[in-house]
């Protein structure tokens, strides 16, 4: 996708060095960071540079290619696997593709292993732009069938960044969006804002605006008089974990506007690659939710009237907060789930008709 009318992906390797898009610095800037060892990848995951669970996946795959070029003894590399996929504990797309990767080079001999890792790690995003535009084909459907009723604009809401920021390229909830606008449809999407650290409006509506898809930036509680007043046609939101029984970890506040959507009778739909399935995992209860640090919520960025970057504390140094970054929707609250296979149900048939 496109950013100052040029294309980009999120992630690429580049001479030995792993080349992102610093997310920590958009919309204000656009920096290409260089990521040359496994602690820069480590740093940059944890730090959330990079973000979003599928492109959190493939740099962790690009990690190891880097652990590689510096040793690669299998202790140390096993070692670098075990730090890599603790990183970020919520979404599966780590363990999936450093497991990828581990199956990917046991037994290869050490003059081919380098080659191989590199091979596979670039693998792995090829295959991730090609499965998210799957994802945009069979979610166009879904968007055509609703114009074809509605014959206007057709009111999409979005929950964090399930863009193409958030994977190589097309995005997961964003990408059937794009395929509509491709195919003339007229698409306006709420953007919750998503706090703490405002993924929507920071991300989202920036590779939006980029894309020239009309988009207006809302709070987060914003979406239940929205859809109370029919001005939502449709949910589409990613995900960070998704159980075989249907069961979706996503950004915290994806559950509230479920309920919202249920209550309301609007379609709530969830889009993600296959590597977001935990196929072992049979509980939700189980998932590890990620806490993050509070000072995400005390403390807020943005430009000054001068346009410089300032960080300010907005609330009182004596109070507590709690920062959890995920909460699971139970499948019962969701409509249907838009993978690169198809759409199906949001459970265990749904799931094993499309992917067993
Ligand atoms: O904490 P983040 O910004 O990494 O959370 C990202 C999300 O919750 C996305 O919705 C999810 O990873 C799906 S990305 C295609």
């Amino acid at each position: 996708m496109k950013i100052k009318g040029k294309e980009y992906k999120t992630i690429w390797f580049e001479n030995n060095i792993v080349k992102i898009i610093d997310q920590t610095k958009l919309p204000h800037d656009f920096v290409i960071k260089d990521l040359k060892t496994v602690d820069d990848v480590i740093n940059a995951i944890k730090t959330m540079e990079v973000r979003g669970a599928p492109l959190i996946g493939a740099t962790a795959a690009y990690g190891i290619v880097l652990a590689l070029i510096k040793d690669n003894d299998q202790s140390y590399v096993e070692q670098t696997c075990k730090k890599l996929i603790n990183s970020r504990p919520t979404a599966i797309n780590l363990k999936w593709a450093i497991d990828r990767m581990r199956s990917k080079l046991k037994g290869v001999n050490s003059s081919e292993i380098l080659e191989i890792a590199i091979k596979e790690a670039n693998y792995i995003c090829e295959e991730d732009i090609k499965f998210c535009k799957k994802i945009g084909l069979n979610g166009l459907n879904i968007i055509e069938e609703i114009y074809n009723k509605k014959k206007d604009t057709v009111n999409i809401l979005t929950h964090c960044n399930a863009g193409w920021l958030a994977t190589i390229n097309w995005g997961t909830a964003t990408s059937p969006i794009y395929h509509a606008q491709q195919k003339g449809i007229p698409i306006h999407v709420w953007v919750d804002e998503t706090r703490p650290r405002n993924q929507g409006a920071n991300l989202t509506s920036f590779e939006l605006n980029e894309e020239n898809i009309s988009n207006t930036i809302i709070a987060d509680n914003t979406g239940g008089i929205l859809m109370q007043r029919r001005e939502v046609d449709l949910c589409i939101v990613g995900t960070d974990r998704t159980l075989s029984n249907g069961d979706v970890c996503n950004k915290v506040g994806t559950y509230l506007k479920a309920l919202a959507a249920k209550d309301n009778n609007i379609p709530f739909y969830v889009a993600l690659p296959s590597s977001t399935i935990d196929w072992d995992l049979r509980n939700s209860k189980n998932i590890p939710i990620e806490e993050r640090n509070s000072e995400e919520l005390s403390f807020i960025e943005g430009l000054d009237d001068h346009g410089n970057l300032k960080k300010i504390r907005i609330y009182p140094e004596n109070s507590n907060s709690l920062n959890l970054a995920f909460d699971v929707t139970p499948a019962k609250y969701i409509t249907g789930l838009i993978t690169e296979k198809g759409v199906c149900s949001a459970s265990e048939k749904g799931l094993s008709k499309l992917f067993k």
